[in-house]
This record gives structure tokens, C-alpha cells and sequence, in this order.
């Protein structure tokens, strides 16, 4: 049996065979090609056949070799590494560079890797000023977004995007950088003095004491809070062609500076339907207020007022492995930090949804971002913030999306067809006929 598609057009009984090619799995990501279909026409006038696919519910728009996931049995893997291993066995990164090079470091390949990253994480003086420019209650969000982009102009160079050594420099800056504006952000909006990076620190390490540092001559990070910041940062590292991820490939088939895709990716990530969803999770758990409260919140999502944050996705119709690992993380983290309350409400939530017919039936499951929020607040993080930590994490991932892209000779600038709706051409109108 050929692998091929044959497809017959009724309109004209003209037959055509299409074919079909194989990513890793034959079973996951069987492929025709679109372009394939613009040559099923009416006649020589007709344009072709499309695909329409609004949401790219369908469409592969790339070969990618880093991340699987598979929706229906709740696997994920970088580079063939599965999610619960690198939580469990791995540094993020560790796991950053594995998602970047392909493969993991060699102890000595690790031992360069984290000294690059821990000594690109001072940002120019000029930037602070930059950030002092934004009003007191600036989302960091905003902030982050703007910052990023604002990097571009301070490494020009960073535009030889065809020169594999600026590539390399340019996202060991970034993976370094950050958390430095990151907590840059937050310490703005507190309006407290910015806290330089300690190098002495681990990636997260430094991030907490670049957050949090108050008077104290050096930061101590807790090694059970520092070790579950890894762990969330691991999980959120790349989720393969997600929303942010495919706003990074997108601009970078343009081929503008790694600074300004970037910055195009977070803001993709900032919206409540992505990375935004953690924030909105915590402000809905606050709404709902107590457990008495749910029945009534869940009636009302029910009726299609409004959603139930962290819960559903696109690709997991079974369970989310990385939410599963976040709820064993919350365990340790509440040990050191004490309960969040809101944890009560977000079990009894999980529960109810899980045995309603609504959710059942729509295969709605809580996601990573259901849970994330509660730790990140019991460990002492404002809402605000749980979207720009997605951030840091998914550096890692957006780059080595980038790169690929980059390196992808299949690859061209992303230009999406469309169906046109509109009118036909129509006659000039004098203003006093209108
Ligand atoms: N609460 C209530 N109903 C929902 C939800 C939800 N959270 N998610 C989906 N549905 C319903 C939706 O109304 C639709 O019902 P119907 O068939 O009756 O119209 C059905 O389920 C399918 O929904 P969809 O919007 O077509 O699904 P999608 O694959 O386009 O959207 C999603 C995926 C993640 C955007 C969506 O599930 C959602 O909005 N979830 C809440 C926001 C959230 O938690 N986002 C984080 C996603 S995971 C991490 C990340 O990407 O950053």
C-alpha cells in the first residue's frame, strides 16, 4: 500500500494523489503537504485549493526535534527525555541547555554552560533608567516585554542572526538576563533599589536574592524553596509549537535580532489564555473566596460565563503530566512556607470539575498553570509576577524554537493565507452621497 492520499474532486471527478510523510512516530504526525493541494483547481483561472484552519487546530507549520507531547496519554518529553525525569534528576539548566544543543552537558560542557550564564546576567546601567521611566504600578508583565525588546538597541550586532557564534552569545545573554529584569521589574514596582546578581548563587538562587533581598549583607536562598523554583522552571521550559512559541517563529522568520522575537514571544505569553492563565488562577480562587462558594462558580462557567482557569488545553485531553508534578511540588514547598489557604479551594475545585459531565465530556483537565500560582504565592511572589516566571523558564525554549527555525533550510517568513469575505470592488463614492 503506497503511502499516499488520493483525493477526487466532485466538482470536476479529476483525481489526485497526494503524499504522505512520517515524523518519529507513524502514528503521530502524519503529514500531507498543503501546497500540494493548490493544484486541485475548477480551471486554469481557479487559485486552489486551501486549508482553513483558524487556531491551527491542524496544521504543522514546522519538523521540529525537541519536544513531544502527546495530548492523550499526558507525555511529555525534551529531547526525548521525559517531563517526571528532568523534574526529578536535573538542574533547569541543565535542562536549558539540553533543550538548546540537543543533547545533555558533559560535567565539564555544564560547568562552562552555568559560568556563561551566571556571568551574563548584569544588564547596562542605562537600562535601570529605562525602568525608571515606567509608573509605579506598571504590570511587570509590561515591563519585561518592553525591557527585552529594549536590549536590542544595546547589542546591534545581536542582528547577524546567520552567524552561529552571535547566536550562541546572544541567547547565553538572554538566558542570563531574565531573571535580572525580571526581579528588576518587580523590585521597580516596590519601589526598592534594584539588587545586582551574586554569582556565588544557582540560576534560582540568584533570582530569589535578586527579588527578595532586603537588608541582610548576603541573601540565603532556601534550598526547598530554590530546588521547587528549578523544578516549575524545568516544567515550563518549551511545550513544543504553543502560542508564544509559534509568535517566536513567526517573527524570527522575518530575521530580525533574537531581542525584539523575544520580546514579540512574552507578549504572546502575557495574555490570559497562555502564560497569563496562572495569574487569572489565583484572582478567580480569591473571587470564589470559599469552598461553599464553588457549585455556584462552577453553574456559572457552565452557562459560558467566563472560564475556568487552569483548566483545559488544546493538545492534553487526558491529563497534564506537568500539573502532576507541580501538586507533589506544592507538598515541599508548604512545608517550609506554611498551607496557602486557597490550596482548599483549588482541591475541592479540581474535584468537582473532574466528576461534572461539562468538563468530562470536553476533556478538561487542570493544566500546569492551575497550581503554579498557589506555590508561587505561598513562596512569597505577587500575582503579577507568576506570568513573567513562565517567562524566564520559557527562554530556553523559545531560543532553541528560534534557532531550529533558523537552521531549517524548509523554513521561509510565516505568511498565512486567507478566505476572503469581503466585497468585490466597488465604485467611488462622492462625500455627499455617502
Ligand atoms: N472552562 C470552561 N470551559 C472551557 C474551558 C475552561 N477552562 N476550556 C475550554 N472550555 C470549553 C469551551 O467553552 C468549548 O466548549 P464548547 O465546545 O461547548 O464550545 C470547549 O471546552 C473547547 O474549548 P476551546 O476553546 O475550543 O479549546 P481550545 O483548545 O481552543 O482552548 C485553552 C484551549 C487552553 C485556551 C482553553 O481550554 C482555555 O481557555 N483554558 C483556560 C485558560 C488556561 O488555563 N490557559 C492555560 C493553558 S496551559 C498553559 C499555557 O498554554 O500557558
Amino acid at each position: 500500500m503506497p503511502d499516499s492520499l488520493t483525493i477526487t474532486d466532485n466538482r470536476t471527478g479529476k483525481t489526485y494523489e497526494l503524499p504522505i510523510t512520517y515524523g518519529t512516530y507513524p502514528k503521530y504526525g502524519a503529514t500531507i503537504p498543503a501546497t500540494a493541494l493548490r493544484q486541485i483547481k475548477v480551471d486554469e483561472e481557479d487559485f486552489g485549493l486551501l486549508t482553513y484552519d483558524p487556531g491551527f487546530g491542524n496544521t504543522a507549520s514546522c519538523k521540529s526535534s525537541i519536544t513531544f507531547v502527546d495530548g492523550e496519554r499526558g507525555i511529555l518529553r525534551y529531547r526525548g527525555y521525559p517531563i517526571q525525569d528532568l523534574a526529578q534528576n536535573y538542574t533547569f539548566l541543565e535542562v536549558a541547555y539540553l533543550i538548546l544543543q540537543g543533547e545533555l552537558p558533559s560535567e565539564s560542557e555544564l560547568k562552562e554552560w552555568v559560568w556563561e550564564i551566571t556571568h551574563h546576567t548584569m544588564v547596562h546601567e542605562k537600562i535601570k533608567k529605562f525602568m525608571d521611566g515606567f509608573r509605579y504600578d506598571a504590570h511587570p508583565m509590561g515591563i519585561l516585554v518592553s525591557t527585552v525588546a529594549a536590549l536590542s538597541t544595546f547589542y546591534p550586532e545581536a542582528r547577524d542572526i546567520a552567524d552561529p557564534g552571535v547566536r550562541a552569545l546572544e541567547i547565553k545573554r538572554l538566558v542570563g538576563k531574565m531573571p535580572t529584569l525580571a526581579a528588576f521589574a518587580y523590585r521597580n514596582s516596590l519601589g526598592m533599589p534594584y539588587v545586582h546578581p551574586d554569582n556565588d548563587l544557582s540560576y534560582t538562587g540568584n533570582f530569589l536574592n535578586m527579588m527578595f533581598k532586603a537588608t541582610e549583607l548576603k541573601y540565603e536562598p532556601n534550598p526547598v524553596l530554590e530546588k521547587a523554583l528549578d523544578v516549575l522552571f524545568i516544567l515550563h521550559a518549551d511545550h513544543e509549537q504553543n502560542c508564544s512559541t509559534n509568535a517566536m517563529r513567526c517573527i524570527g522568520s522575518s530575521q530580525p535580532d533574537p531581542y525584539v522575537a523575544l520580546a514579540g514571544a512574552a507578549a504572546a505569553l502575557y495574555g490570559p489564555l497562555h502564560g497569563g492563565a496562572n495569574e487569572q488562577v489565583l484572582r478567580m480562587l480569591d473571587e470564589i473566596g470559599s469552598v461553599e462558594n464553588i457549585p455556584d462558580f462552577i453553574e456559572r462557567v457552565k452557562a459560558g460565563e467566563g472560564r475556568l482557569m487552569g483548566f483545559g488545553h488544546r493538545v492534553y485531553k487526558n491529563y497534564d503530566p506537568r500539573a502532576t508534578i507541580i501538586k507533589e511540588t506544592a507538598d515541599k514547598v508548604f512545608e517550609v512556607t506554611g498551607r496557602n489557604p486557597l490550596l482548599d479551594i483549588a482541591l475541592e475545585l479540581e474535584k468537582i470539575a473532574l466528576e461534572d459531565e461539562y468538563f468530562v465530556e470536553r476533556k478538561l483537565y487542570p493544566n500546569v498553570d492551575f497550581y503554579s500560582g498557589i506555590i508561587y504565592q505561598a513562596m512569597g511572589f505577587p500575582v503579577e509576577m507568576f506570568t513573567v516566571l513562565f517567562a524566564i523558564a520559557r527562554t530556553s525554549g523559545w531560543l532553541a524554537q528560534w534557532q531550529e527555525l533558523l537552521e531549517d533550510s524548509e523554513q521561509k517568513i510565516a505568511r498565512p493565507r486567507q478566505v476572503f469575505l469581503g466585497y468585490d470592488t466597488r465604485d467611488y463614492v462622492p462625500i455627499e452621497k455617502r
